[in-house]
């Protein structure tokens, strides 16, 4: 059975908008484990859009499972990375001016740099992860840097139609037995939803999911009612004398 890594970028992008202090993806984490996350994942963007390096931070002494660090290849990221010690990095590729990852890593044309980076966090016993296509030519190439696993990018078959969806799974059945065959252990990820995480689930040999966005707006579908009668009780029966007032 696959494990599911929980990322809870989308709960950091809540209280980004406001620069308050909640929602906190923090003690959210604990919820998630609570609810059989089996890891919690977390992608630190250069332009700290959404996770800061204070949740990071606190992530690492606060979560139970594993705490998997996305993040670009770039030196202040590797240097983050050896000091926070997640229990896996997994790279990605970055862009500013992307609403998120929008392609897996173009291992092939950066070899060199990729087998330093895969080499200096391994040998820190930091298990490293690319983040590919189902592509062979970028299977062979993420084996050479030396990566213990890969994540095989599921946003095509997320994206495509219906009459496409056959044939995207099929590519992603075969690019995982391909990758265990080159001695790759495999996760994958990027717009599963509860409608289309089944058949990727059911995949021989795939070890982990990485789920973030439909967990947070299904998490939103549950809790809104909850939420709104919680408020609706305070204002219909308020009491005079708050807690925030006793000092005064
Ligand atoms: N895996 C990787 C490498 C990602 O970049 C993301 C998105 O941050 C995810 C998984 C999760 O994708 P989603 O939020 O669509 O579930």
């Amino acid at each position: 059975m696959a494990s599911l890594g929980v990322n809870i970028d989308h709960i950091a992008n809540v209280r980004q908008a406001r620069r308050t202090v909640e929602p906190d993806p923090v003690p959210m984490a604990l919820l998630a484990e609570l609810g059989g996350a089996d890891g919690i994942t977390v992608h630190l963007r250069e332009d700290r859009r959404h996770i800061q390096d204070r949740d990071v931070e606190l992530l690492r002494q606060t979560v139970r499972s594993r705490l998997n660090l996305e993040m670009a290849s770039t030196a202040e990221m590797e240097a983050i990375a050896l000091r926070i010690k997640p229990d896996m990095v997994t790279l990605v590729p970055e862009r500013r001016e992307e609403v998120t990852t929008e392609g897996g890593l173009n291992v092939s044309a950066q070899l060199e740099a990729l087998s330093s980076m895969v080499g200096t966090l391994q040998a820190a016993s930091i298990p490293v992860s690319l983040f590919v296509d189902p592509d062979p030519e970028q299977l062979k190439a993420s084996q050479a840097t030396g990566a213990r696993w890969v994540e095989l990018h599921t946003g095509a078959y997320a994206e495509a139609r219906w009459d496409r969806q056959a044939v995207e799974l099929a590519r992603l059945t075969q690019a995982t037995a391909h990758a265990r065959a080159l001695g790759l252990r495999v996760n994958a990820g990027h717009g599963l939803t509860y409608q289309n995480v089944e058949p990727i689930a059911a995949i021989e040999g795939m070890e982990e999911l990485n789920i973030g966005h439909t967990i947070v707006t299904r998490a939103l579908a549950v809790g809104l009612q909850n939420a709104v009668s919680e408020m609706r009780r305070l204002i219909e029966n308020p009491r005079r004398d708050p807690l925030f007032g006793r000092l005064n």
